[in-house]
């Protein structure tokens, strides 16, 4: 049997359950702008304050954002990174991988692209992010 390292963009995406709702259809088309990356326990991957210039999606593993009062762990099928990106503000909080994960990274202008597209995807991730905001801003 084909040894499956869990690479192809594809499937990573089909995993992700926001964008396994989108439809067949739009997955590869996705697919096309994710780059897979590893990331071991420990890494850094977001560092406040910095520019935005990518988002990032979940495949598998755990991450933790370090917002305050309390840190939030985020796992399959989330996502994070996409605040700087909407407001274009810096990094909103410091992201620090606690397993292995497997992260499919969505580059800026991809990201402007997608969600000019796709007004539903742009809905889903305003939401969730007004979301984060809001909490944010009890602190
Ligand atoms: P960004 O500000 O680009 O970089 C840090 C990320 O942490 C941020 O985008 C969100 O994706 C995430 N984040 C910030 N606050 C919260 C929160 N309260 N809950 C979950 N994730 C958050």
């Amino acid at each position: 049997p084909k040894l499956d390292l869990g690479l192809e963009p594809d499937k990573l995406v089909a995993k992700v359950p926001f964008f396994a709702k989108t439809g067949a259809d739009r997955i590869s088309e996705i697919a096309d702008m994710l780059t897979p990356r590893l990331v071991v326990p420990g890494e850094c991957i977001i560092t406040r304050g910095e520019p935005g210039t990518a988002m990032y999606f979940i495949s598998s593993g755990a991450v933790e954002a370090a917002t305050k009062p309390q840190p939030v762990r985020l796992g399959s099928g989330d996502f994070f990174g996409e605040l700087a990106l909407l407001t274009q503000e810096p990094r909103s909080a410091t992201i620090t991988a606690i397993s292995y994960c497997q992260l499919l990274v969505l580059q800026l202008d991809d990201f402007n692209r997608i969600i000019a597209a796709h007004p539903d995807l742009q809905a889903q991730i305003t939401e969730v992010a007004s979301e984060r905001l809001d909490k944010n801003a009890l602190i």
